[in-house]
């Protein structure tokens, strides 16, 4: 490691110790002095963002995130695809058209200008409809879209036209996840040594770890870049080609969205084979809490909701909400049982298998009622579909997504299950805490850093966690919640608390404009490690 290198790292882990971290954002909120750059311009660059177009976690965090950001006086757009979800949208297209040269290959490419609702934020839509212009964002029912790595690689690439089709030139790119994870080193290769210091600067945000954009050398080939780019310090990763990889060896700060997820990521059990590249990068790597947009998830004016919730006596909206829930999913009006909501994709990831192992046990030692909403591995949808069949009156299931649901689940359960093996951050524990149901969730990663366990004291507790991802330890607790519910006093303190839990973008907003300045602060020529330019 470079002295630059080990300097610079002192000074992040000094500022971003993930206790701390975590500790600062369940109670109160430290000030931060950080002066921004008052001309400082940046560019989200995703494969989604919400509302327009979304599957998950990632649309809800580019879609809300920069509005935070934007708070702060910072001039951020975001550029994205024109999926065909985007088609019907307001979109003004610039005369001027771009072509993204991939080796050999020019495609061509026009940019549409938008705006995500309100905010008045520039959103560019890359037009190019035979890479774009189909029915799911990675894939459709015949599995992964085959070119995936070419609409990446354009994804990607095309941030570096935006300056000469749009006029506005950004000074920091951010890059998110696989998709766009290629921009850091398209960046690197065209940056001139001589203007290194005044090139654009990039972050890469990993928001899954998991999802890697796995190709192959061919790919590697027909992306342009530069052959240096290839080899272990660059996107090979055991002869084939890996995006992320690329991606984290060539941006100039990576984060990822929790404190916790960011330490356990070094580590082969949740490394997902990159842990080496991580720990090599680590100076560079921080973890920061994902938020949540609370003007769309506000319980008091939600119009999903049967009745609005106060978050400062939340007793009888909560009660309506359940009442109607109960009625919504055919199970009878049992408010004094307590009730359990799921809202997940149906992956081993979110471990739903756990609670489809211990489900019928449960039936016969508790009164627990259950709903149970998502959608994903036709063994679990059927599982789960058969669990209802057995217990009609005491589980109720959808197999689908349907976002008004989702939410009057969040507002209607008492208690919200999330038994993830490994969440980077999650939302929906915050929704959940938000609308007044108890997360219930194995600690790891953004679940261990916003969920206050409860044990004895109801002190700052919000929820529950469980250590091992075993059907028994997840019973287990769930025991203990419902135990919890049998005592109205302390039941209700703690929800309270998880109503008074912050899940706002403030803090972490400061921190990405943290990230942004070091990112402007060191220049190409100080740059150590592995030489990442062509
Ligand atoms: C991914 C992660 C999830 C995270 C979300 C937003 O969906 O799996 O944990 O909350 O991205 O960052």
């Amino acid at each position: 490691m470079s002295k630059y290198r080990n300097h610079h790292s002192a000074s992040i882990e000094s500022k971003y110790d993930p206790i701390e971290i975590a500790n600062d954002r369940k109670n109160v909120m430290t000030n931060f002095f950080i002066k921004i750059s008052s001309t400082m311009k940046v560019l989200f660059v995703s494969p989604e963002v919400s509302p327009l177009v979304r599957t998950g976690g990632l649309g809800d965090v580019v879609g809300s995130l920069p509005i935070a950001i934007k708070e702060l006086g910072i001039d951020v757009r975001i550029l994205c695809p024109l999926h065909r979800e985007c088609k019907a949208l307001k979109t003004i297209f610039f005369p001027k058209t771009g072509t993204v040269r991939l080796g050999k290959d020019k495609i061509p490419v026009r940019i549409g200008e938008t705006t995500l609702g309100p905010s008045g934020i520039p959103v560019y839509l890359i037009e190019n409809d035979s890479l774009f212009d189909r029915s799911g964002i990675y894939a459709d029912s015949d599995g992964d879209y085959p070119d995936n790595p070419t609409r990446a690689f354009v994804l990607s690439k095309s941030a570096l036209l935006i300056s000469q089709i749009t006029g506005w030139s950004p000074d920091v790119y951010h890059a998110h996840d696989w998709m766009a994870a290629s921009l850091p080193a398209y960046l690197n290769s065209t940056r001139p040594k001589a203007k290194r210091a005044k090139a654009g600067k990039s972050v890469l945000t990993i928001h899954n770890l998991e999802h890697q954009g796995h190709c192959s050398f061919q790919d590697f080939v027909r992306s342009g870049l530069p052959e240096s780019f290839w080899g272990i310090d660059g996107f090979e990763s055991n002869g084939s080609m890996n995006l992320l990889k690329g991606g984290i060896q060539h941006a100039d700060k990576i984060t990822t969205v929790s404190p916790t997820y960011a330490q356990e990521i070094r580590t082969k059990q949740f490394g997902h084979g990159l842990e080496e590249s991580l720990t090599y990068r680590g100076a560079d790597l921080l973890g920061i809490l994902n938020g949540i947009d609370e003007a769309s998830w506000n319980p008091q004016k939600d119009p999903a909701l049967p009745c609005p919730i106060n978050p400062d006596s939340p007793q009888s909206g909560k009660d309506a909400c359940k009442e109607s829930l109960l009625s919504e999913m055919r199970l009878p009006a049992t408010s004094d049982a307590p009730l359990f909501g799921v809202v997940s994709r149906l992956y081993r990831q979110k471990g739903l298998d756990l609670l489809i192992e211990c489900l019928p046990s449960l039936m016969s030692e508790s009164k627990a009622n259950f709903v149970i909403l998502g959608s994903g591995a036709k063994e679990e949808e059927n599982a789960f579909r058969e669990l209802a069949g057995k217990f009609p009156d005491r589980i109720g299931v959808f197999i689908g997504f349907d976002d008004g649901l989702a939410r009057r689940i969040f507002a209607g359960s008492d208690f919200f299950l999330m038994p993830s093996r490994f969440e980077p951050c999650g939302l929906a524990q915050l929704y959940a805490m938000r609308y007044g149901s108890l997360p219930i969730a194995r600690k790891t990663g953004g679940l261990a850093d916003t969920i206050n366990h409860f044990s004895r004291s109801t002190g700052t507790a919000n929820g529950f966690l469980f250590k091992k991802p075993q059907p028994k330890s997840l019973k287990m607790v769930i025991h203990r919640a419902i135990k919890l519910f049998g005592n109205p006093a302390q039941f209700s303190k703690i929800r309270m608390n998880a109503l008074n839990s912050p899940c706002s973008w403030d803090n972490a907003a400061k921190r990405y404009a943290e990230v942004y300045e070091w990112t402007m602060k060191f220049h190409g020529e100080e740059k150590q490690g592995p030489d990442r330019r062509a």
